[in-house]
């Protein structure tokens, strides 16, 4: 398909990029943005380590065609320091937490992972375990267990603030 420009918002910013609108939100990210911290692993909405927020919601951004995007907001975890950092944070409480839990082996699934948890933590500030499961169910982890994930998940709830989950 002929490129064209879209024009969204990233973690805050304004960005026009010129795009086929049928190669996917993903690939926006990571080739045309260089915001390299969300995963590329099935491609297929499989595995999760593309999600990303969009307009709140999370979703996988392989499977977003860049077109769909324009006029949204898109938050990615690089999104997600940078809220922490203007708060005077090194990194999100959420981060933090996965690091404490040892809820990070490889962390290729880690953003994803994050980003998914945030979400969740977005609309409910205290869930119960089965309400992690159930917000994590599709991001697939290959090292963990999910258990260190689900302590880290239900950890970060304890200590968030508002200003840093809205
Ligand atoms: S890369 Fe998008 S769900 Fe696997
Ligand atoms: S930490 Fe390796 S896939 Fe989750």
């Amino acid at each position: 398909m002929k490129k064209q420009l879209i024009v969204f918002n990233i973690n805050g910013e304004k960005v026009e990029v010129f795009a086929d609108p049928a190669e996917s939100l993903l690939y926006v990210l990571r080739e045309r943005l260089g915001l390299t911290g969300t995963k590329e692993g099935c491609g297929q909405g499989e595995c999760g380590a593309c999600t990303v927020l969009m307009e709140g919601r999370a979703v996988n951004s392989c499977l977003v065609p860049a077109g769909k995007v324009e006029g949204k907001q898109v938050l990615t975890i690089e999104g997600l320091t940078l809220k922490a950092r203007e708060k005077g944070l090194a990194v999100h409480p959420l981060q933090e937490a996965f690091v404490e839990k040892g809820a990070v082996q490889c962390g290729f699934c880690t953003p994803g992972m994050v980003i998914s948890a945030y979400a969740l933590l977005k609309e409910n500030r205290q869930p119960s375990k089965d309400q992690v499961r159930t917000a994590i169910s599709g991001n697939l982890c290959r090292c963990t267990g999910y258990k260190q994930i689900e302590e880290a998940i239900l950890a970060a709830s304890k200590k968030l603030n508002n200003e840093l989950v809205l």
